[in-house]
């Protein structure tokens, strides 16, 4: 989606709170920090989608959304909801989907690891999960968002015939990310090595990687039926 950065001007720098605590289900929280997103407990979608009906993909970590954007342009009967943990992005996309009066897409400051109860059972037909923080030290695995848990959350909300997809350019974290598929039996994948499987918008980290040549791992994962 072309956007007109005069009218949306990117803050210089979002602010990136790296606290650990920021990365934590509340649950485990002993005392909750300002910067701590909202707990989502029921969403009435009327607020969000000019049609009123709930989302058909979610994208999780949509970050400055260009993805995000590209994907509610090209698929316009189709809503999709962004989730992000970082405040600043979740409020310049709000300006932007406000701005540009867009009917088919939302964003929501939200931790996914406080799960995803408030998405109706076999809605989603595209669960989108690309380039999450890699959190590289050991001491910091608890950050990552993807786990059994998330998983179980994962094939909850999919139909039957959607699509999970994964991309990192971190190999220990692909290898991270196939080792819990593989613990789980919700899932069968297929590795993308192309282009002409994947068929998706390209994201803001993606292009990034494609610049300075690194390297990236794509996943599609399907609901073993
Ligand atoms: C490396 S960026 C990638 C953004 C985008 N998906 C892309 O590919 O350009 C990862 C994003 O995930 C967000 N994120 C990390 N953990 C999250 C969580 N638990 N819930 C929601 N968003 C999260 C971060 O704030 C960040 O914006």
């Amino acid at each position: 989606m072309k956007i007109d950065s005069k009218k949306y001007p990117l803050p210089s720098r979002f602010r990136h709170h790296s606290a650990a605590n920021l990365y934590l289900p509340l649950s485990e929280l002993k005392k909750v920090p300002d910067y701590y997103p909202t707990l989502i407990e029921q969403v009435d979608w009327n607020n969000y989608f000019a049609n009123g009906k709930a989302p058909d993909a979610l994208d999780i970590g949509c970050g400055k959304g260009k993805f995000l954007l590209d994907f509610a342009e090209l698929n316009p009967n189709l809503n999709i909801l962004g989730l992000e943990l970082r405040k600043g992005p979740v409020e310049w996309l709000n300006q932007i989907i406000k701005g540009e009066n867009l009917p088919n897409v939302a964003v929501l400051w939200y931790s996914v690891v406080n799960g995803l109860d408030f998405i109706e059972p076999e809605t989603i037909s595209k669960v989108f999960y690309l380039f999450p923080d890699p959190w590289f030290k050991k001491k910091h695995f608890k950050r990552r968002a993807f786990s059994e848990k998330f998983l179980k959350d994962i094939n909850r909300i999919l139909k039957k015939d959607g699509i999970f997809f994964i991309a990192t350019d971190v190999s220990d974290i692909n290898y991270y990310h196939l080792e819990i598929l593989d613990s789980t039996d919700y899932f069968h994948y297929e590795i993308v090595n192309n282009d002409t499987d994947w068929q998706i918008p390209r994201t803001n980290k993606e292009i990034f990687c494609l610049g300075k040549n690194i390297e990236y791992y794509r996943i599609k994962v399907y609901k073993n039926l």
